[in-house]
């Protein structure tokens, strides 16, 4: 990818786009009223509570809460990337995807990093099938039970011995020894005079991105030499903490992807796929990063962690665990299957073959049990001082849940198994049933019931179901001055929509997708009005006198209490004097 894809062509993409198509060719679509309907593809019902409005291009299960753009549809549905969804829409609108000049300088360099890659790892193919010594690298491969089939499929290829192979295969050329060594296939000598290959006689397991490029290998020797695996080093396209060994395999053998088993090494990835389990991913030699998990969670609904059972394992279980709570939305799940002794997937699946390899993942232990069971073990639960200890252990954790049923649920668990109640241990809002989130930056004033919407949220949701009201109100003279959260992303939201008269909701919302605020619009987005549309643009309007209203108070009651205090400067006098003249004049509305 070179570039940045510039938000203009974004919007005409979407404005070229009918999301009842592209979902429709997917799921197919009845039409109710002025919608689009359907049993929900994100979940499991027997009833329609998919939506999709051709109006605001967005769709919205209420249901389970799925909502988005056809750009959000494709990356759920069909597991895109952002720019994959682009490139398929693009396709299908016959358009050509306009890249900027990309912000880093190395853009322009990397893409012949990946067609090294290919070539190199197309070269280790061929050694595999053609260097004298390539009987010891097939023989090993039969040996471990691999067919040619799997080794096929995971493009394992052989480095053979020697110290100057892929200079020679690849020719002397500067550019590409440099490349070379910048990739970690090469290696400097010491005296500064050229070169020599980082894997020397051994099994290569090429590792792909989740678009299918090389970015990297792992070599395995072929007898008890150490090191026993080499890896490429991290490199301008190879991210340890960010790629997962199969994910691309598994993702193009089974169509639609419902699990993966997260194991620790190649040979296991390559070994279960040997036995018809094609779902299995191994990290790079590092712990389960975050990145991983988003990465994982934006495949499948479920995944499954398999450890060792020792006690190095459950500890390495532990930390994925840790990992996984931040990411652990509804209709997540997050399960842990334990080894026996001595065992890696790998030996076991041979042992017992794959039926029972893969009732052992369906009967995996469940995150709540591994979480509660771990920290009941580190206190005495027999007493008060044990219980007060596990809650302190466990809150901080549950903390980091997103808001969700889940988390409540694990709350629940917590108190009861502290013997106190779900509010003791998580403060009155975790207690309460779910209201209305009120969004990172939009918190409700305290002075507002609970569960009563802020006018800015008011407002935002009006805009989000018909931009076009935007055109039927004015905009009070003193709301740019407002400090309330929320403001300003509702006059960002009103100046887009000054500028592109016509947008629709999916184009407004996509404008917002990197930002820290993308995820509450969405949300937003997902409001409708409870019967008909007649008064909106009064409420809008209303929504917007109401904040300029509470700014012009909230400024009023601050200048009363600094005037108790101290004498106010000419300006703030000035100031006073116009609010009270603009409140009596709110009052008259
Ligand atoms: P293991 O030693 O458990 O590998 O290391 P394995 O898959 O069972 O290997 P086989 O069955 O003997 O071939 C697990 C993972 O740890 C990393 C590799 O990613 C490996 O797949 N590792 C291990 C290294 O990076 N270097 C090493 O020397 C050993
Ligand atoms: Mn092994």
């Amino acid at each position: 990818m070179a570039g940045r894809i510039p938000q203009s062509f974004i919007d005409e993409l979407l404005n070229r786009t009918d999301i009842v198509e592209v979902i429709d060719t997917r799921v197919p679509l009845k039409k109710a009223g002025r919608e689009y309907k359907a049993c929900c593809p994100f979940h499991n019902e027997k009833t329609p509570s998919f939506t999709v409005s051709q109006v605001k291009q967005f769709y919205h299960c209420f249901g389970c809460g799925e909502h988005g753009t056809a750009i959000t549809f494709l990356m759920a549905y069909e597991h895109m990337e952002f720019v994959e969804a682009i490139e398929e829409l693009a396709h299908r609108a016959g358009l050509e995807v306009p890249h900027e000049a990309g912000p880093e300088p190395h853009t322009s360099s990397i893409l012949p990093h990946y067609a090294l890659l290919d070539r190199v790892s197309a070269y280790y193919q061929a050694q595999l099938r053609e260097h004298p010594q390539a009987g010891r690298a097939i023989a090993y491969l039969k040996n471990r039970g691999l067919s040619g089939d799997v080794a096929a499929r995971f493009q394992i290829g052989f480095a053979p011995p020697g110290w100057e192979n892929l200079a020679a295969a690849l020719g002397r050329d500067s550019k590409v020894q440099q490349q070379l060594l910048e990739l970690g296939l090469t290696i400097k000598r010491d005296d500064g005079n050229g070169a020599y290959d980082r894997f020397r006689d051994r099994i290569q397991f090429p590792i792909h991105d989740r678009r299918g490029r090389t970015i990297g290998f792992g070599g395995r020797v072929l007898d008890d030499g150490t090191p026993k695996y080499l890896n490429s080093p991290e490199s301008p396209v190879f991210h340890k903490g960010k790629e997962l060994y199969g994910l691309f395999e598994a993702r193009k053998a089974v169509r639609n992807l419902e699990r993966i088993l997260v194991v620790e090494g190649y040979m296991d990835v390559v070994a279960l796929a040997q036995f018809d389990i094609n779902y299995a991913v191994a990290t790079l030699g590092t712990a389960t990063t975050h990145e991983h998990l988003e990465s994982l969670f934006r495949t499948v609904p479920e995944v499954v962690f398999c450890f060792d059972g020792d006690r190095a394992g459950r500890e390495a279980a532990w930390r994925a665990l840790v990992n996984t709570l931040p990411v652990l939305r509804d209709g997540r799940e997050a399960r842990f299957l334990f080894l026996p002794d001595d065992e890696d997937p790998d030996s076991l699946v041979r042992k017992i073959g794959s039926d029972a390899f893969e009732k052992q993942v369906e009967t995996a232990t469940h995150l709540s049990d591994f979480f509660f069971d771990r920290l009941s073990s580190q206190v005495d639960i027999s007493s008060i001082d044990g219980r007060a200890r596990l809650v302190t252990l466990a809150k901080p954790l549950l903390a980091s849940l997103p808001d969700s049923v889940f988390r409540q649920l694990m709350f629940e668990r917590l108190a009861e198994l502290a013997h106190t109640s779900t509010t003791r241990v998580a403060g009155p809002e975790v207690a309460l049933p779910a209201g209305p989130d009120p969004g990172p930056s939009i918190k409700s004033s305290p002075a507002r019931r609970a569960g009563q919407k802020s006018p800015v949220r008011q407002a935002i949701e009006l805009l989000l179901y018909k931009p076009a009201l935007a055109a039927e109100v004015t905009l009070p003279a003193s709301i740019r001055q407002c400090s309330q959260p929320g403001v300003s992303l509702l006059i960002e939201i009103i100046e887009l929509i000054q500028q592109q008269p016509e947008i629709n909701t999916a184009v407004l919302l996509e404008h917002w997708r990197n930002h820290e605020d993308g995820r509450y619009l969405s949300k937003l987005a997902c409001w409708r009005p409870p019967l008909d549309d007649l008064e909106l643009a009064a409420d809008l309007q209303g929504n917007l006198n109401e904040i300029e209203r509470q700014h012009i108070e909230n400024r009023i009651n601050y200048l009363d209490s600094e005037h108790k205090q101290r004498a106010l400067s000419n300006a703030e006098k000035q100031e006073y004097g116009k609010l009270l003249l603009q409140s009596h004049a709110a009052r008259q509305h």
